[in-house]
């Protein structure tokens, strides 16, 4: 029996000696290494401004207080993400305001977040805690701020109806491309798409930094605060302890972005081989009844494989399937659980079973497989086979 590994990073000797070289001089934080990260990004994104941060979560985070959202504020967002692209709305105690998503790709409904533009108060949530809830919808109106789409898998979102209706009614447009370096929408970047864009650097994306993330942005007051935000608050000027504003401790360190260099130059290279892994799976998979292989938008002019979701007929009883994967050796993963029926999420807007079918279905036909860049053929094969004869027992 294969034992195969859900995600591996691909690193290499450079990596590992970038690390060595830092930890061989005084400079572990705060260093040269940082900037040059993040001119890297500003170069595969041709956006003024990179800001390397400690996660996608925390960068995410840094977008919310510089877009200026706070209590009661309003936010359009998807409930299939990663929790963390709502739960720093929470942090702000501003409000997720979700709107169900596309079937085909997973990522948020075009339609839906204009109509949602247009009628807020038709998506609120059944409850929450802060603000003039039953306020006449014309305060509501003046309180949704942003919108927060998300590349899900890799792959990017709609986003030209999205800017539009942004556009239209003077919202902030905040891409969580944690999922999707190097992707493209109709040519341009993933990241670049609205007015701020987050990137993810955990050990299973496309590139790691162990832990990391990156804030890109042309707003030049934004990138000054989220900046200062993430050192402490402390704006140029201060001293180490001067902190003009209130901030946080989301730096990232020289170690970590040495990785994230020397794996920034590999960028082609990693997501090319991504792509033959995914090419490799839906060679075999394509051709398995009751199994759906993801689909790719032709507005994704390059596709940047995070996960290999597929989904299963509701006849198939998925988490069954995947522990019979697992006894194989190969593990398996739903992919996402909504958002909005996580235990605390539900209990604060009162959101139930059935509130966002598209999301739910997913949520219980999509089972991630294992993936990664370093995954060889005859990995693939074992998993697709494994596949096969579960299927045909069942
Ligand atoms: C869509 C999405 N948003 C945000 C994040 C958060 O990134 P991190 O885990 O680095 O905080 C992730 C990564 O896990 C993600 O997939």
């Amino acid at each position: 029996m294969m034992k195969i590994p859900m995600s591996s990073p691909d690193l290499t000797d450079a990596d590992r000696q970038a690390v060595i070289d830092v930890i061989n001089t005084p400079n572990l934080s705060m260093g040269q290494r940082i900037l040059e990260f993040e001119q890297a990004f500003c170069e595969q994104t041709e956006r003024k401004h990179a800001i390397g941060v400690n996660s996608g979560t925390a960068g995410l985070h840094l977008c919310i207080r510089a877009a200026g959202i706070g209590p009661g504020d309003l936010v359009i967002t998807t409930p299939f993400s990663f929790v963390s692209s709502s739960n720093v709305l929470l942090f702000e105690n501003a409000v997720p305001v979700f709107v169900d998503i596309d079937p085909r790709t997973g990522n948020i409904d075009p339609e839906l977040v204009t109509d949602a533009a247009k009628n807020i108060e038709k998506y609120l949530p059944r409850r929450f805690d802060y603000g003039p809830r039953s306020a006449p919808s014309t305060a509501q109106r003046g309180r949704l701020k942003a919108i927060l789409p998300v590349d899900v898998f890799g792959q990017p979102a709609d986003m030209d109806p999205i800017n539009a209706v942004a556009k239209e009614y003077g919202l902030t447009v905040i891409e969580d491309s944690c999922e999707a370096l190097g992707a493209k929408y109709k040519g341009q970047p993933a990241g670049t798409l609205g007015d701020y864009g987050v990137f993810a650097f955990y050990p299973n994306k496309q590139i790691t930094t162990g832990e990391g993330g990156m804030v890109v942005t042309d707003d030049d007051e934004a990138a000054d605060f989220i900046r200062s935000l993430r050192n402490q608050g402390r704006a140029v000027g201060d001293t180490w302890l001067q902190h003009t504003h209130l901030g946080y401790n989301y730096r990232l360190d020289e170690m970590s972005a040495a990785m994230g260099l020397t794996q920034m130059r590999r960028l082609d290279e990693l997501l090319a081989k991504r792509e033959q892994v995914a090419a490799w799976y839906e060679a075999r998979l394509s051709e398995i009844p009751g199994v759906e292989v993801p689909i790719v938008e032709p507005y994704t002019t390059r596709m940047s494989w995070f996960v290999y979701v597929v989904r299963f007929d509701p006849k198939i009883e998925r988490d069954a399937f995947a522990q019979r994967l697992g006894e194989m050796g190969v593990p398996a993963r739903p992919y996402f659980l909504p958002i909005h029926l996580q235990p605390y999420m539900a209990e604060r807007f009162g959101w139930r079973e059935g509130d966002f079918p598209v999301t739910e279905d997913l949520g219980r036909r999509g089972l991630a497989l294992p993936f990664s860049g370093v995954m060889t053929e005859a990995q693939v094969e074992y998993v697709c086979g494994a596949i096969r004869e579960v299927l045909s027992a069942a």
